[in-house]
């Protein structure tokens, strides 16, 4: 069985400029790591696009075919990198400094990378407090900075030959902004541009700047930016996706895996104790209470939402959460993660869960920044517009209609992203009911 209506795809004809506010730790050894696997000297391991396949047609069909070759991805040999930072350093620079990746290794990947300069960054001290550098814009307001990174964008993809181009954020926490009264609609966030309303961040400039050039935007952080009314109905408007927020990485992943797992086998939980060491430039960051506020928001509402109180009071009504981050400069961007799981059983008796997760920060995210500029493009060239729920597969809070549940579970996720390739291809959706196989037909089984 097909869709009715086949929706139509572009071709990814051309280059795609990927652009990255922020080229510190994650943003070069994803472009590192693309240049590697284009030199043959690595595999893009933990790359949905890349690597994962998805099964087509019923079970008995076995059709399995690479993601990339279902539906029509840019290659990465027809994708330029571009970024701001408000460090001048080129992205072999910024790479040899974040320390992530071995000397030996860079050192091949050393002409491309030199060639990634950074263009001069829209940056407020306010929202960032623990780092400050010379390469920045100046401007008069806040619309004046959009102007020159919508100036940016245009001569970025004139200089390079691209046909299209995706912005990523991947740049440092800013301070936990909620939305206010200037982010209610679109008129009220530009007069708040042009009165320089100290309640709009950087974060929300850029994206404010890619949706005007309709550059498709996720936000890779837990920066207020998608999450404004006034942007969703931009993108919307301007028919631009948009997604965020914040890479599902490290300990949240593991929360995203394990949570759900325990939930559906009905099993209880007191308390979820989780703490971090790193000592990278996001630890140093996340040290100021504003900039880690902005992340506990993102990092607890995961289990709050998965162990619902509301659906489970038995179980979930006393949840005590707890998150910690230290900045502990040896570790660099080893991080190591601790969690300490109280849970409880049948005829509730305790038991213990500990997990130990000695992780490598940018190692993980890197991948998720690949697949989320590959598949907005696709998006993109799918005329999809505004929020794109079926990427939170990759996101630790994701940003989905108002008054819809958000689904953390990773395996949910997973089955909502390969449906939406399924649909993109006119391909039969799978339900998982199975029920064909024994001789019942499945429609009069769910009627
Ligand atoms: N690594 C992970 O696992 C992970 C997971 C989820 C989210 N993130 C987020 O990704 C972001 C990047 O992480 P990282 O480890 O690369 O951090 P990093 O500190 O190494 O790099 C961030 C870069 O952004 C630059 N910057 C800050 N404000 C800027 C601005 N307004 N415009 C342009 N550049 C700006 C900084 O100078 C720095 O070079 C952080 O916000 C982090 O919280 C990372």
């Amino acid at each position: 069985m097909t869709q009715n209506k086949p929706v139509t795809i572009a071709p990814a004809e051309g280059k795609l400029a990927i652009l990255t506010p922020g080229m510190g730790a994650v943003a070069t050894t994803f472009y590192a790591g693309v240049e590697a696997v284009k030199l043959g000297i690595a595999k893009p391991i933990g790359s949905y696009t890349q690597m994962g396949k998805i099964r087509l047609g019923k079970r008995t069909e076995k059709r399995y075919s690479l993601v990339k070759d279902l539906v029509p991805l840019t290659s990465l040999e027809n994708i330029v990198f571009g970024g701001w930072d408000i460090f001048p350093d080129s992205a072999y620079e910024a790479a040899s400094h974040a320390q992530v990746l071995e000397k030996s290794l860079l050192e091949q990947l050393k002409e491309p990378l030199s060639k990634i300069k950074p263009m001069p960054a829209v940056f407020d001290r306010e929202f960032v407090k623990r780092i400050d550098g010379p390469n920045v814009k100046k401007g008069k307001t806040k619309m004046d900075l959009a102007d020159q990174l919508r100036a940016d964008i245009r001569n970025f993809m004139k200089t390079n030959g691209c046909s299209r181009a995706v912005m990523v954020w991947c740049a440092s926490t800013e301070v936990y902004t909620p939305p206010t009264a200037t982010h209610k609609d679109i008129k009220s966030f530009e007069e708040g541009l042009r009165n320089n309303d100290p309640a709009i961040p950087p974060s929300q400039i850029y994206t404010y700047a890619a949706i005007m050039e309709r550059v498709p935007y996720a936000n890779g952080s837990p920066n207020v930016s998608v999450e404004t009314a006034a942007l969703q109905q931009l993108a919307e408007e301007m028919g631009v996706p948009i997604c965020g927020s914040d890479f599902k990485t490290g300990q949240t992943l593991m929360k995203t895996i394990v949570a759900p797992g325990l939930r559906n086998r009905q099993l209880g939980v007191a308390g979820w104790y989780s703490t971090n060491i790193l000592g990278n430039r996001d630890g140093e960051v996340l040290d100021d209470p504003g900039s880690f506020k902005s992340k506990e928001v993102s990092k607890t509402g995961v289990l709050n939402e998965i162990f619902s109180k509301e659906h489970y009071p038995d179980l979930y009504s006393d949840v005590c959460h707890v998150v910690r981050i230290n900045y502990y400069p040896p570790r660099g961007d080893n991080k190591e993660g601790w969690d300490n799981i109280d849970i409880f059983g049948w005829l509730g008796y305790p038991m213990q869960i500990k997990i130990n997760f000695l992780c490598r920060d940018s190692i993980l995210a890197a991948p998720i920044v690949l697949d989320l500029a590959l598949f907005m493009d696709l998006a993109s060239r799918a005329k999809m517009r505004g929020l794109q729920e079926w990427l939170s597969f990759y996101l630790k809070a994701p940003v989905i209609k108002p008054g819809l549940p958000v689904e953390h579970d990773l395996s949910v996720q997973l089955l909502k992203l390969e449906n939406t390739l399924r649909f993109f291809t006119n391909e039969e959706l799978i339900n998982h009911l199975g029920l064909t196989y024994y001789g019942v037909d499945e429609r009069d089984a769910v009627v």
